[in-house]
């Protein structure tokens, strides 16, 4: 399985988001992954809609990877889809219905669907939802949602098993997402346990060299 890099554009520099998307095409970056917080979900707030519909016309070859870490995500699915999202993906501790929030994406947007999990929740929590078959990803957060900067927790055993599930379940591949401390010293850890998608923000924005710092996380 391929592995592919979602820069985290909380760790951009605000003022100058266009070149901050140049940057990462450049750096053959594949997903640009937005972090939507509400100040309830976590004790932080970020940005939403109209700040996702810009990024979406300024960014030509990546796809928009929406975390959204707010407390009614089934509220606004339809909205981010709009604003231009391809991959919606909401935690499964969050107050809208699940199951319900995955039908929703799947059959109502054109998105895929991703169901993310905080750091205390167990693996067997998703093998449900996985069974759906409507699921595309599952995020594995490897710190606890809300700040970028944080230092990386090992979730390997959690990894291990969503991968062993997925491939019992086969019909189709799913996709694990890792978001939290993810640089060219953790990267080999969860790539090891089953994870294919790198979520990265501060290590990538503070490289000198962002293309080679997004070639160790890939390779
Ligand atoms: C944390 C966010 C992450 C964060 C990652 O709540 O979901 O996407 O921006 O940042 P780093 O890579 O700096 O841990
Ligand atoms: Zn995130």
């Amino acid at each position: 399985m391929a592995n592919f890099v979602s820069a985290s554009i909380l760790s951009a520099d605000m003022l100058n988001l266009e070149s901050e998307i140049r940057r990462l095409e450049k750096a053959d970056v594949n997903m640009v992954h937005f972090d939507v917080m509400d100040g309830v979900f976590v004790n932080n707030i970020s940005f939403g809609i109209p700040v996702l519909e810009k990024l979406g016309k300024a960014s030509r070859y990546m796809e928009l990877d929406v975390h959204l870490m707010i407390t009614d995500p089934l509220r606004y699915v339809k909205a981010f889809d709009k604003a231009g999202a391809d991959i919606i993906t909401f935690h499964i501790e969050s107050e809208s219905d699940t199951a319900e929030t995955i039908r929703t994406i799947y059959e109502e947007t054109d998105c895929n669907a991703g169901l993310a999990i905080k750091p205390d929740t167990p693996a067997e929590a998703v093998f449900p939802y996985i069974d759906m078959g409507m699921l595309d990803m599952i995020l594995v957060m490897t710190v606890e949602p809300g700040f970028g900067g944080q230092q990386f927790m090992d979730m390997s055993e959690k990894i291990r098993k969503i991968r062993e599930y997925a491939d019992i379940v086969g019909e189709y591949e799913l996709d694990i997402e890792v978001d939290g401390g993810i640089n060219a010293e953790t990267a080999p850890i969860v790539k090891n346990a089953g994870a294919n998608i790198l979520v990265s923000g501060s290590y990538l924005f503070r490289a000198d060299d962002m293309k080679s710092a997004v070639e160790k996380l890939k390779k």
